[in-house]
């Protein structure tokens, strides 16, 4: 019996309530025994990115009902990036635990779910595979390029680019303005190579979508027909009983890695896979990161760490292009939804255009993925994304310029005492700290620096930064400094050490001084306190940043056992 049929079969007096509520023009044969089917639905109109995926739900319908299933549509927590104070972080694990929940409580036989903005994709694949029912993703796709007086605009990038602009004085306040409503031209996520598209390819590549769809644009009918043949793939799912943690091996994660070093992808990729594979129980480390991605090369010419668009990419190859590019790297035995390994849906995918997705040969940097670094800065790590710094800044030494607060740094840095030698630390941006580790770490520069024409600068926080985002900038610093890290004895004045090929984060003061200092207290001031509700409850369990910040009680999964009866 499935399990949707412990609520539905039978003649008692329950299984009549069950299906009677649930008739509303449903014939007595949706209850024979066929397939339920939740649709587990992001779409919001506070999620500007998602708003399109009520239509595709519409076309994921379709192809349940033709495979002989039952769709339901399960609205459930949306994050929009844009507008989710105080950073949308915070409330993934939320978004993770309510769809678990609900996922469970319901009767349902396997999921779709649709996602898209950044925290979205993450928040669904936790749920799915804590409670372990058959799962497929179908990625919302990014949106079509928009262009400004006649370039192309990137999401997020251009925005950073476009307002240090201002503040360099070389772009008015005006023509700022204009670009506003060319920035996204169409629905769908970001299309910059950002988290949105980051999570969402990656999906794919873990093996959690129709394979060849991730990528698709959301304004492109080709991603309806994908919708379409995914209602039809998660029936046939159901029938083999291919649940995540069947797709979602250390192999694919290990795939994932090497596509995200392939793809410039973004450092949040960090995070969420490794939250995903906490949920699944599969042995996944930040060092991983490091281990299996800095030998691959960047052959995606993609903002932020390059030139182009999403759209440019689909049209040039897609995603299984760049795989096919790197396809010795992958294992061959990770398998996909569809029951067959990820290499061999792979088949002849070509490169189309060379400008976009670069050969093996000849690739845009050679040792693309993650770097994650260790010292007595970080003694359990922080990333940074060789990709998107600048070359000369790799190896540095320079003194620090400290800042308790995101407030502390935008009410000082109009008149800092800086040099473009300086390392701008910030600290208090944890997940503890903030709550919820926001996307704070590309601090911006100081005007005076701008303007003698200086465009990078070495920066160091225990925050995040957004996937649209570029420069030479450490991340994840573990542990935080509201954790009771080493980022918090850092002066101003102190000397600090980079050196990402040697893969280290020093502060140059002696051990004897350090542990004879004592926190300051503007910076423990200015940490999160919250009393009460959510807040309270994520800032007494978060983990850090290194294992996945997800909450210490909701790793590992609880399965898809049916509760008691409700009546
Ligand atoms: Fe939604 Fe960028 S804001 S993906
Ligand atoms: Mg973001």
């Amino acid at each position: 019996m499935n399990r949707s049929s412990q609520w539905y079969a039978g003649t008692d007096r329950n299984a009549y309530i069950h299906r009677a509520w649930m008739r509303r023009g449903l014939p007595s044969g949706a209850f024979d025994g066929r397939p339920h089917i939740a649709i587990a639905n992001t779409a919001s109109d506070l999620t500007p990115c998602n708003m399109h995926l009520d239509e595709v739900a519409e076309h994921v319908k379709r192809g349940v009902w033709e495979s002989g299933g039952v769709p339901l549509n399960l609205p459930v927590v949306s994050l929009g990036e844009t507008n989710v104070r105080p950073t949308a972080m915070l409330w993934r694990n939320m978004a993770a635990m309510a769809i678990e929940e609900m996922l469970r409580a319901n009767p349902i036989d396997g999921v779709v779910l649709l996602g898209g903005c950044d925290k979205t994709i993450p928040a669904l694949l936790m749920a799915a595979s804590s409670v372990g029912l058959p799962a497929v993703v179908v990625p919302g796709g990014p949106m079509l390029t928009g262009t400004f007086r006649g370039a192309p605009l990137g999401c997020g990038t251009d925005v950073w680019k476009l307002s240090e602009e201002v503040r360099a004085g070389t772009l008015s306040q005006a023509d700022f303005l204009r670009s506003e409503s060319s920035m996204i031209r169409s629905k769908g996520h970001c299309n910059t190579m950002g988290t949105a598209s980051t999570m969402g390819l990656l999906a794919e590549v873990l093996g959690m979508t129709l394979p060849g769809l991730a990528g698709t644009p959301a304004a492109d009918s080709r991603l309806l027909e994908g919708a379409h043949e995914t209602g039809c793939l998660i029936v046939e799912m159901i029938a083999a009983g291919r649940r995540p943690a069947d797709v979602m091996t250390r192999g694919s994660f290990l795939n994932a890695i090497v596509a995200l070093a392939a793809l410039g992808g973004s450092t949040n990729a960090v995070v969420h896979l490794l939250a995903i594979a906490g949920r699944l129980g599969v042995e996944l480390t930040q060092d991983d990161f490091d281990r299996t991605g800095s030998g691959v090369p960047l052959l995606a010419d993609l903002q932020p760490a390059g030139r182009h668009l999403m759209e440019d990419l689909y049209r040039a190859g897609g995603l299984h292009a760049v795989l096919n590019e790197v396809r010795d790297l992958l294992d061959p035995h990770a398998i996909t939804v569809t029951g067959r390994p990820l290499v061999e849906h792979l088949g002849e995918a070509k490169v189309y255009d060379q400008e976009v997705i670069r050969a093996r040969e000849r690739p845009l940097q050679e040792d693309a993925g993650i770097a994650v670094l260790y010292g007595n800065l970080a003694p359990d790590g922080a990333v940074i994304k060789p990709a998107a710094a600048s070359p000369h800044l790799l190896q540095h030494r320079g003194p620090a310029v400290v800042f308790d607060s995101i407030e502390d740094l935008h009410a000082r840095l109009d008149d800092l005492d800086v040099t473009p030698d300086s390392v701008l630390v910030l600290r208090g941006c944890g997940p503890k700290g903030y709550p919820g580790m926001p996307e704070v770490s590309n601090m911006p520069l100081p005007p005076k620096l701008l303007a003698q024409g200086v465009r990078d600068m070495v920066r160091i926080c225990d925050g995040r930064m957004s996937g649209t985002a570029y420069g030479t900038v450490v991340l994840h610093v573990a542990p935080e400094a509201a954790a009771g890290g080493p980022l918090g004895l850092v002066r101003t004045g102190d000397m600090i050490i980079l050196d990402v090929p040697a893969r280290r984060l020093e502060l140059d003061v002696p051990a004897e001084e350090l542990a004879a200092r004592e926190p300051s207290p503007e910076m423990t001031a200015a940490f999160a306190r919250p009393s009460r509700g959510w807040e309270r409850l994520y800032v007494e369990t978060v983990q850090q940043a290194d294992t996945g910040a997800d909450l210490d009680f909701l790793v590992g999964s609880s399965g898809d056992d049916v509760a008691r009866e409700s009546h």
